[in-house]
């Protein structure tokens, strides 16, 4: 019951300058988001890459208001990718982007999104790595659609997300299943309406291993976004029965959720990309990580109190 309250938080001003100032936070916070600028991510890249991890990183951000905001969006993703490129780990660490932090609401914010991605992705190629568009509401996601078909365009790698919880995604799994496309299925993270979206955790999961069965059985490249036991153990066991090697899907978590089980997949040959999370702006990411497992918000709420 928690978890529609803290998504519904999660869209709050008023909350969000509340939590944000709370003194407590940044260590709560921390656990999700390991730092704020591009000097403190990168010996987290380092240590996690060092241990046989690759990455997909996030600058966190989506509620932007001017397009001054969305192209310095565009601007630190290209810091970001400028230094990968000076580390020599351009090939490990491909970049997620929602949007959103990209213009897309804003007035022509298509349009806009288009251009400010565009540069992220071209630069993203020029390093050995590639780009995924995050699915963020449902209102959102014909833009993302079309955005991604555009980018494929010039760069067929570039990636996108797809969220059980949708009706709307079995159709779409179709669509994408096809050669040289690469899609990360997750369960969905934001609040969304009965009309267009599963609301029951068993009915999200049959969904979830229906399309990952979609996503098995086509052309592209599968990327498992989960955190869950059984559905890691259903996508193993689809993965073998379509015949894929180890190396033609991959795994994926976020930072700071089921850290062993990044390591053990990882042991076990699969391609374990961590989503790891960073900048100032962290409070809509953070308040989704609350809402998918309420005991995080009982750990939050008693750090702030025991101050
Ligand atoms: P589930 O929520 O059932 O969790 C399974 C287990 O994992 C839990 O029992 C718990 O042990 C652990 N766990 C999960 N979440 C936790 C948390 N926050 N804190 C502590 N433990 C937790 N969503 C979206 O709408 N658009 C997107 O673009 C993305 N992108 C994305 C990328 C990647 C790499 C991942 C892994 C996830 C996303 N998501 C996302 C989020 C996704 O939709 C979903 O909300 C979370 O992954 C939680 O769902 P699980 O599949 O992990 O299952």
């Amino acid at each position: 019951m928690l978890g529609p309250v803290i998504l519904a938080a999660s869209r709050s001003d008023r909350m969000r300058r509340l939590i944000s100032a709370a003194p407590v936070t940044r260590q709560v916070v921390d656990r999700f988001i390991p730092g704020e600028t591009v000097d403190d991510i990168v010996p987290i890249i380092k240590g996690l890459t060092g241990r046989g991890l690759e990455l997909t990183m996030d600058v966190v951000g989506e509620d932007i208001t001017t397009p001054e905001q969305a192209a310095a969006a565009r601007d630190a993703y290209l810091a970001l990718i400028d230094r990968l490129s000076d580390l020599g780990l351009g090939e490990r660490v491909e970049m997620s982007v929602k949007l959103s932090m990209f213009g897309q609401a804003l007035p022509g914010g298509h349009e806009l999104a288009l251009a400010n991605v565009r540069p992220v992705v071209e630069a993203a190629a020029a390093i050995g790595t590639t780009v995924t568009l995050d699915a963020e509401d449902h209102t959102t996601l014909d833009s993302m659609f079309a955005v991604h078909e555009e980018l494929r365009k010039d760069f067929p790698q570039t990636g996108c997300v797809i969220q059980a919880y949708l009706f709307r995604t079995e159709a779409d799994a179709r669509r994408l299943a096809a050669a040289g496309s690469r899609v990360r299925l997750v369960k969905g993270a934001y609040k969304e309406p009965a009309e267009v979206a599963y609301q029951q955790k068993q009915e999200i999961d049959k969904a979830y291993v229906r399309v990952l069965r979609t996503l098995m059985e086509g052309e592209g490249y599968p990327m498992i976004g989960s955190h869950d036991p059984r559905l890691i153990s259903i996508a193993q066991e689809l993965a073998r029965r379509a015949g894929r090697k180890l190396d033609e899907y991959e795994f994926q978590m976020l930072y700071g959720i089921r850290s062993d089980e990044h390591l053990r997949l990882a042991a076990e040959g699969h391609r374990m990309r961590v989503y790891t999370a960073y900048g100032t702006d962290w409070y809509g990411y953070f308040m989704r990580r609350l809402a998918e497992k309420p005991a995080n918000l009982r750990f939050f709420a008693r750090s702030m109190i025991s101050k």
